[in-house]
């Protein structure tokens, strides 16, 4: 399949949801290997100055104390809700600020902007300013996700949408507000729940899988496009939490680490050609275990031998 031009310093990156999670990760890799610019998406709002009752305070138990302190000061009853509304921002503007400066450490430039991705008319006010500074946008990666994992006859009509919208919706406003044409780079952050399905997770499997298709089928409208659709198992990271990771290890489920993934992800989107649209990392979330050397690429095998106790079984193949 054809090939795309290459990444270069002019090169703008638009990224939805790289600002937290394990996309950081990807985006820090491809900005390490490219010293290129990049936009990054995401809802939360984001001042990097601090309220003063932060006090820049980095222990996450005092910082605890200190918002509890805070509440009081206000006449407020310092509930665990209240303390952790009132410290969710404070520790989100920390990690996107984290992204930022090791993006920039690597002579790389980023720009944070606050949007809501399923938001398809306001998106390219919202990128209006950022397009201005870094240039028109060449790359796509879409990384926004949101879980509500129930099952089926639990799931609301409210948890369905918040879910199918972040990926779906959201795909089709990241690529109206860029001319497609242009576009040298697409990387879609799907999921192996998407492929084999996953208990739970009806909504999230639907909108991954067409996360896949969608891939396909611009690839076919925009031959020049380097399209990859990521169908990771779980990452050990981002929305997998320590109980989650835990669970997964339990039942023999490769659990991505963060540096192989990610290691993974710049050398799909910088090779040559374009022949793997969608790709399998890690493995069934519902695998029984497995032997760790059947690893086909290069960040399975280093998984695999790097003796990590969360290498349970790992695979890598273009499906
Ligand atoms: N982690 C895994 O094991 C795993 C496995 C398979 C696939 N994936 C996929 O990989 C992607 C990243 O996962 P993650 O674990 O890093 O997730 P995460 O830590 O929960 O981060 C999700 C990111 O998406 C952003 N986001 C959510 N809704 C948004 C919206 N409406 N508009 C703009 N940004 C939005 C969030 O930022 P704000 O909160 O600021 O909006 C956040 O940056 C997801 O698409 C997920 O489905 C992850």
């Amino acid at each position: 399949m054809q090939a795309r031009k290459s990444t270069t310093q002019d090169s703008v990156f638009r990224g939805s949801g790289v600002a937290k999670g394990v996309t950081t990760k990807c985006v820090e890799k491809c900005a390490a290997r490219y010293q290129c610019k990049f936009i990054l998406l995401g809802r939360s709002g984001f001042d990097s100055e601090e309220p003063q009752w932060v006090n820049d305070c980095l222990d996450e138990a005092e910082l605890k104390k200190l918002a509890m302190q805070e509440l009081i000061a206000q006449g407020e009853k310092p509930t665990p809700v209240k303390v952790n509304k009132l410290l969710r921002p404070v520790l989100s503007a920390r990690e996107i600020s984290q992204a930022i400066t090791a993006i920039e450490a690597t002579g790389s430039k980023a720009l944070y902007v606050s949007a809501d991705v399923t938001d398809v008319d306001a998106m390219p006010g919202k990128l209006a300013s950022a397009i201005a500074t870094f240039g028109p946008i060449t790359g796509i990666v879409h990384g926004a996700g949101v879980l509500a994992d129930k099952y089926i006859e639990q799931k609301t009509v409210e948890d369905f949408d918040a879910v199918y919208s972040t990926k779906v919706q959201g795909l089709t406003a990241l690529l109206n507000a860029v001319d497609v044409d242009k576009l040298t780079h697409l990387a879609l952050f799907s999921s192996a729940a998407g492929y084999y399905g996953n208990e739970g997770q009806a909504d999230y499997s639907v909108a991954n899988e067409i996360l896949n298709k969608t891939a396909l089928s611009f690839k076919q409208q925009h031959p020049a496009c380097h399209v990859v659709s990521f169908n990771w198992g779980p990452w050990d990271g981002g929305m997998v939490t320590p109980e989650l990771k835990k669970m997964f290890m339990a039942k023999n489920v490769y659990v991505i680490p963060l540096d192989a993934g990610s290691e993974l992800f710049v050398n799909e989107l910088s090779s040559a050609t374009n022949d793997r649209l969608q790709i399998m990392v890690g493995n069934d979330m519902r695998a029984d275990g497995g032997d760790p050397s059947n690893g086909t690429d290069a960040a399975s095998k280093d998984a695999a031998n790097n003796g990590s106790s969360a290498v349970k079984k790992s695979m890598a193949h273009s499906l």
